[in-house]
């Protein structure tokens, strides 16, 4: 058994986390769950969306899965997700993105890897007025956190037996920062002959993304753009609904559904899993339960292409009950 800190989450989240558990007890993964708070539950019961305690368990076991959490506006409280990025120094955000069959979406055979730095960019929050009604906001390149998360890349690569790495970046308009990016890409790709590397502006990228999906591998690119970038390829592929995210550091792993907690149907069972359960996948196959998650995975597949008992976001009149005995049906034996 391995020990698995679970954050259930708000609104969906509690719902999709049940569902989730219970696919992967019928798929014959091992796993402890150690239950601990964050969101808008934590802030009644502990005080603060994310108390020490959730910290503490994570730095304990190491391994998490996470559901959606509701960022409370307006109290002064920073994002959960962005806090828990740079506590635990999740410094790579992973989001793979295929082609599932039965979801229509105008491109086949999409099958890549955005890869996205975490901890740095414009998300380190350095913002000030300099006179009044101007604003400097700070975009940090470090030579090693762009080193870590481009090696990083490369090694998923390498590991996952893919053939294309793309470095992203606007080192035209950006020389001193987004050249560094580049420099640093091109350095790290003299360890890695046997993988093709090519570089392609941000603009370049969204206008191909847009036309040919189908010929990207593994893109690698700083924080914005990856955040922007991931949820154009989610969309690519039909939405955020259905793909899995990985935050990852050199201690600790958060494997988490990349959609928000769903107040419009919040408690009415009609939540879709997919997302969570593909998160929970990835996270088997990091523990090394390659099993379970490759049974999972499959069992998606099946359903999705059989149809039936599919969620309203999916077009089926189904809930989150019948996806589930549907996901739980079709595991392959
Ligand atoms: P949302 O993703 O919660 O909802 C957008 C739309 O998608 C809604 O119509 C919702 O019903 C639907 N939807 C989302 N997930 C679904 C699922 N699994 N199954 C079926 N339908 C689903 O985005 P929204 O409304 O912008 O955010 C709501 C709350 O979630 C906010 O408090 C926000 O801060 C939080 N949030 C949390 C995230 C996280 O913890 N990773 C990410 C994004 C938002």
């Amino acid at each position: 058994m391995t020990p698995v800190v679970t954050i259930a989450g708000d609104g969906i989240g509690p719902e999709v986390m049940a569902a989730t558990q219970k696919l992967l007890g019928a798929a014959g993964a091992r796993i402890d769950w150690i239950e601990a708070p964050a969101g808008l539950g934590a802030v009644e019961s502990h005080g603060e969306p994310l108390p020490k305690l959730t910290l503490d368990l994570i730095r304990k076991h190491r391994v998490a899965l996470k559901g959606p959490c509701t960022t409370p506006i307006g109290k002064g409280f920073r994002s959960i997700n962005v806090r828990l990025r740079q506590e635990l120094e999740l410094f790579a955000s992973i989001r793979p993105v295929q082609t599932l069959p039965g979801i229509h979406v105008p491109y086949t055979n999409v099958d890549l890897v955005v890869v996205r730095e975490n901890t740095e960019g414009l998300y380190a929050g350095l913002e000030h007025f300099v006179v009044p009604g101007v604003v400097e906001s700070l975009r940090i390149v470090t030579r090693d956190a762009a080193r870590r998360i481009i090696r990083y890349a490369f090694e998923l690569a390498r590991t996952q037996g893919r053939r294309h790495l793309t470095v992203v970046h606007k080192a035209d308009v950006l020389p001193l920062s987004d050249g560094l990016f580049l420099d640093i890409a091109q350095e790290v790709a003299d360890d890695f002959p046997f993988l093709e590397f090519s570089d392609k502006p941000i603009d370049r990228l969204a206008l191909e993304l847009a036309l040919d999906p189908a010929k990207f591998d593994v893109l690698v690119m700083e924080n914005l753009f990856g955040d922007v970038v991931s949820d154009l390829c989610a969309g690519l592929v039909g939405g955020l609904g259905i793909v899995p995210g990985a935050n990852i550091g050199t201690r600790y792993a958060l494997f988490e559904a990349v959609h928000g907690s769903a107040p419009d149907i919040a408690g009415k069972g009609l939540a879709n899993p997919i997302a969570l359960v593909r998160s929970a996948a990835l996270m088997l196959d990091h523990i090394g339960q390659r099993q379970p998650a490759r049974r999972i995975e499959e069992s998606v597949r099946r359903t999705l292409q059989i149809k039936k008992g599919l969620t309203r976001d999916l077009g089926g009149d189904g809930t989150t009950a019948t996806i589930t005995e549907e996901l739980i049906a079709n595991l392959p034996h």
